[in-house]
């Protein structure tokens, strides 16, 4: 983080535009949060001693629906295992550079097995429901593990392509059915030598509605606009291609089944690992 920065400063490279009326008495923790940038290229510094494990308490320190905890993490660090995944991610190089790759996982075999020891088939793990808990208990863990790693000066990218192949990514990891490795973490002491700027996000008015959702396509469009140029103007100066958009990426990203890189087929892949999603 560039330590000058004020607060204004970083709501000025968050929104690129037009800067929410945002104020707050003590902008330590905000000023963290609003420089957050993705890291995907890592020095080959191993982490120290007793970080991974602190990263996990900050994880486990998150709030978790009904207190189940339905999701585990699987360090890795050992090269062979992290060119595997490397492989399984869409060939995405840093999995490999990085010193430390989490592998977030939902997880409702650990209740399934409590269950068994109780003599009760616990039927809840089995419906969709069950499996969203424990997704969202995953990020949520995942994300504070992000926020305490930059905070301490340290990089992250989440890898969601490792949902590209979930039973391939299961196998490797040997996870228990009903667990499925929902992304991936990155983490290491970003390369000095690769700056990257924060990235812009939506007009606040696009994503924060007061007490009513409100949209007019008029005025949804007039913003979208207005950021599809200042993402183009990013991406620019990122050397990520001059004219590309967020109108773009949205489309490439969505517009058929092949754009999801594999995941059009998720629904079959966890049933296959042991979630019945009823
Ligand atoms: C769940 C999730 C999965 C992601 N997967 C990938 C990925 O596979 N590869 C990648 O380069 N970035 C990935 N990202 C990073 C996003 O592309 C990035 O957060 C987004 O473009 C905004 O940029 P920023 O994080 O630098 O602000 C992922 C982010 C999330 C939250």
């Amino acid at each position: 983080m560039d330590h000058s920065a004020t607060f204004e400063d970083l709501l000025h490279a968050r929104y690129g535009g037009a800067v929410p009326p945002a104020a707050v008495p003590e902008p330590g923790v905000f000023r963290n949060l609003l420089a957050h940038r993705s890291v995907r290229a890592f020095a080959p510094d191993p982490l120290p001693e007793g970080l991974l494990e602190a990263l996990v308490a900050a994880a486990q320190s998150a709030p978790t629906s009904s207190n189940m905890q339905s999701w585990s993490v699987v360090a890795v660090r050992e090269p062979g295992r992290k060119a595997r995944l490397a492989e399984l991610s869409a060939g995405q190089g840093f999995i490999r550079q990085a010193p430390l790759f989490l592998a977030f996982l939902a997880d409702t075999s650990r209740l399934a097995r409590l269950g068994q020891r109780e003599g009760i088939e616990l039927q809840g793990l089995h419906y969709l429901e069950s499996l969203l808990v424990a997704s969202i208990d995953a990020a949520l863990a995942a994300q504070n593990v992000v926020v305490a790693a930059e905070a301490l000066g340290y990089g992250t990218v989440y890898v969601g392509s490792l949902r590209n192949k979930p039973v391939e990514v299961a196998e490797v990891l040997k996870l228990s059915p009903g667990a499925v490795a929902m992304f991936g973490l990155c983490i290491g002491r970003p390369d000095p030598a690769v700056s990257t700027e924060i990235k812009p996000r939506l007009p606040q008015a696009l994503v924060l509605h007061k007490e009513q959702y409100q949209t007019t396509d008029s005025a949804e469009a007039a913003s979208v606009a207005e950021y599809d140029a200042t993402l183009a103007a990013f991406s620019e100066r990122q050397g990520m291609g001059a004219g590309n958009g967020w109108i773009r990426r949205m489309i490439n990203r969505l517009a058929t089944a092949a754009s999801l890189s594999g995941r059009d087929t998720m629904r079959e892949s966890v049933q296959r690992l042991g979630f019945p999603l009823r």
